[in-house]
């Protein structure tokens, strides 16, 4: 091989990504001062080495580079995996393969155009929206942890003074102080809830007999509104394999919403159906299956589309002394079981939620 001029050599050692050339035996011939920052090594220690030291374990790289030998062909942005020092430290690197020709058009090497990837990776990794969440949610839970604490401190230091101070309007003070700390701690446990992967224990259940435990403790404070339940059940609606606890949840939170959506009561339905017109794909069961659905129909107050849009955003509540959470943390249930849950409202005329729930799970 004929030394390269000047001229040549000065790009060849400008360049600011890595440059080698590399042997039809495999080995790097030339390299540039590029290689020594990214390889940390010395351009002796690279010269005459074989093209695996700088990429280990990577027989589809060296699988390229014989093509280009063999054929003449160019291959872009090729994915790799350079070696320090070690093979164990590696960093990502981004491949430009082309022939290295002689003047008479013979192929005697290749040319590897090598661009570190380690900083734009590392950038990418970073607004991963994903990790964001996983963030947030460790921070959220970290906080709840060191706001219930304190939280239970304060409680029981006003439990006490309340046993030795014996003025009664004084008792009421910290009435206060007790019941506004128990919603501090119901509130940041529902927070966890929605931060905590929760395991679902999966068995048959009877949505029927979910919606009727819950439509009990209901039935009294909507009765007080003039209000009533008015139940569409499917008599032949089979069970469904579900976590029966985390789907009480669910509906307790529905139903509360619709009660506290109807100030003038009203009939409330409830009602519950084979879905066939809907398919959920699961990552366990990719092919498509029957759903049940339970629609829960108010005739309250609906809501404009502004608050439609936010329904799932924690914490938006138009309710003076909401949590913004139900909804929420319903949605992460239901999809928690491969299912869905539809809203549609409108002002002044009420609201229908619709859940589907897949009947098997497998
Ligand atoms: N059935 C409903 N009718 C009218 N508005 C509703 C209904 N369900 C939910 N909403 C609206 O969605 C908001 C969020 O609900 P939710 O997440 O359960 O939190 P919260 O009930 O604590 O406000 C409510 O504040 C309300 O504005
Ligand atoms: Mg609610």
């Amino acid at each position: 091989m004929k030394e390269p001029d000047r001229i040549h050599q000065n790009i060849f050692f400008s360049v600011i990504d890595g440059l080698i050339l590399v042997s039809p035996s495999l080995s790097i011939l030339h390299s540039n001062l590029a290689i020594e920052d990214m390889f940390h090594k010395s351009r002796d220690a690279i010269a005459n080495r074989p093209l695996e030291e700088l990429f280990p374990r990577q027989p589809q790289i060296i699988d390229k580079v014989r093509k280009v030998l063999v054929t003449g062909a160019c291959y872009h942005d090729v994915e790799a995996k350079g070696a320090r020092k070690t093979a164990a430290i590696q960093f990502p690197v981004n491949l430009t393969l082309s022939p290295y020709l002689e003047s008479d058009d013979t192929i005697q090497g290749v040319i590897i155009l090598i661009k570190n990837m380690s900083l734009i990776r590392e950038l990418e990794e970073q607004q991963r929206p994903a990790d964001h969440l996983t963030n947030l949610g460790a921070l959220a839970m970290g906080l709840a942890h060191e706001i219930r604490n304190p939280l239970g401190g304060i409680r029981g230091s006003a439990q006490l003074l309340r046993q030795d101070i014996r003025k009664t309007a004084h008792h009421e003070y910290l009435d206060v102080v007790i019941t506004e700390v128990d919603r501090i701690n119901q509130l940041v446990k529902r927070m966890m809830d929605l931060a905590r992967p929760v395991e679902i224990k999966l068995k048959d259940t009877n949505i029927h007999k979910v919606l009727e435990d819950i439509l009990i403790l209901e039935k009294e404070t909507f009765a007080r509104k003039n209000g009533r339940f008015q139940q569409i059940y499917d008599p032949s609606l089979p069970l469904i394999e579900a976590d029966e606890d985390q789907l009480k949840q669910v509906f307790l939170n529905l139903i509360k919403n619709a009660i506290e959506a109807s100030p003038k009561g009203g009939i409330l339905q409830i009602v519950t159906r084979v879905s066939s017109g809907f398919a959920v794909k699961t990552p366990i069961a990719s092919v498509p299956r029957n759903n049940i659905a339970v629609e829960i129909i108010d005739s309250g107050e609906g809501m404009d589309e502004e608050t439609q849009k936010k329904l799932f955003t924690p914490f938006h509540t138009t309710k003076s002394k909401g949590s913004g959470l139900g909804l929420p943390i319903s949605l992460k249930i239901v999809e928690d079981h491969h299912g869905k849950i539809k809203i549609t409202s409108e002002k002044g005329l009420g609201t229908t939620v619709q859940v589907f729930l897949p009947i098997r799970q497998r």
